[in-house]
């Protein structure tokens, strides 16, 4: 369906489960633990894949999360039982990376997939038809299409469903029977799909734009909430950005940009510096732009300035490279969060001399 010739090399991004095939496999030969019906992995071993670790046979799985591996145990834990697993947080923490790797390493599919939207509709959470053949033949099982969900009830999988304070209040209610009857009634057919056991559900929703559709009580009663946080340490958050990039450098056929982790550190400097609203030193408070600043914008910016540096430089990583991209993540409202930039470029970026540099760059794309 999806592969190609190739395989998966030629992919511009390859599922969770096809770009970790290697290590699902691996983990899956020596976890000797029980694993819940239809489940691929043990609890414990799902873990393992996503915190990454060492097997006993010497094999290195790979970090997926770099955070409590706490949070993940209880994440793990929820969808072992009959309550389903909701993922929140500011943007950029991790959220849908989260629930993309559980559902790969649980099911071996991350792919059961419904992005919510103001405009999602009910058949996306539960049916659909082929109108072709619902006229030619009325309904039956035939004409039935098949949401993700439904798909992951009747196989005893995950299904994720992204951003949902985003689906409309009446939509988001079709979930309530799914979630506590475990069952999609098909009234058309007279019939039910029952949900077979390793069905349950991860929803990420975006803590900062919650105003959109709020969850009903009755809704949220049905969820455990895990809270993503944003990196505790520096040290964490310069890990994450250098490991993303070093994985998406690879996917976009970027070659590896000589000094690319000192402008990583400086990046990631930077954002947390104007999140917290004091210098890493602690002498000087700062205001605070209205953008998050997350840690999936610092990527970002790395990124698009290795492709700068490969395609119209020399190769290396230069804060030329990098200052387009962080003002553009600072800089969201052209009048107040410009005031908060140039307060920081004069109060503390001008004032370290080994940043003169970024200092330079940043005047001339900022004006
Ligand atoms: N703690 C973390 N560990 C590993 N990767 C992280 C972490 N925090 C952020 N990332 C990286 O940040 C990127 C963005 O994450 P993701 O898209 O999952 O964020 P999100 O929480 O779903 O954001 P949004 O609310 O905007 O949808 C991913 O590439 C992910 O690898
Ligand atoms: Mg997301």
């Amino acid at each position: 369906m999806t592969a190609t010739s190739s395989g998966t090399d030629q992919l511009l991004r390859p599922h969770a489960e096809q770009a970790y095939a290697t290590e699902l496999a691996r983990l899956a030969t020596v976890d000797d633990r029980p694993r819940p019906t239809n489940w691929k992995l043990s609890p414990w071993a799902v873990v393992t894949y996503l915190v990454g670790g060492t097997l006993p046979d010497g094999f290195e799985v790979s970090t997926k999360y770099v955070g409590n591996r706490r949070l993940i145990e209880v994440a793990v834990a929820t969808l072992a039982t009959d309550r389903a697993l909701l993922l929140l947080g500011v943007p950029g923490t991790a959220k849908s990376w989260v629930s993309e790797h559980l559902a790969a390493a649980i099911s071996g599919d991350s792919t059961l997939l419904v992005q919510g939207t103001a405009g999602t509709p009910e058949e996306a959470v539960r049916y659909g038809w082929n109108y072709a053949r619902l006229l030619a033949e009325g309904p039956s099982t035939a004409a039935l299409v098949a949401s993700p969900i439904m798909t992951a009830m009747a196989e005893g999988r995950i299904a994720r469903l992204e951003e949902l304070t985003r689906i409309p209040s009446d939509v988001q209610d079709a979930l309530i029977t799914v979630l506590s009857e475990k069952t999609l009634p098909i009234p058309e057919l007279n019939t039910e799909v029952q949900a077979e056991r390793g069905f349950n559900l991860i929803a990420t929703a975006n803590d900062r734009d919650r105003g959109v559709n709020e969850l009903s009580s009755a809704l949220r009663r049905r969820f455990n909430t895990v809270v993503l946080p944003l990196p505790d340490s520096y040290e964490d958050e310069v890990r994450i950005v250098a490991g993303r990039v070093a994985d998406l450098g690879r996917s976009l056929e970027l070659p590896p940009a000589d000094r690319a982790a000192d402008e990583i550190r400086r990046v990631v400097t930077i954002f947390r510096e104007l999140r917290s609203g004091v210098t890493t030193d602690g002498r000087t408070s700062l205001k605070s732009p209205s953008g998050t600043l997350s840690t999936a914008e610092a990527i970002s910016v790395i990124t698009n300035g290795i492709a700068l540096a490969t395609h119209f430089g020399d190769g290396t990583l230069r804060a030329a490279d990098v200052a387009a991209g962080i003002v553009g993540s600072v800089v969201k409202d052209p009048v107040a969060d410009q005031v908060v930039w140039k307060e920081y470029l004069e109060a503390v970026v001008r004032q370290r001399p080994d940043w003169k540099d970024f200092y330079r760059a940043s005047r001339e794309v900022s004006g």
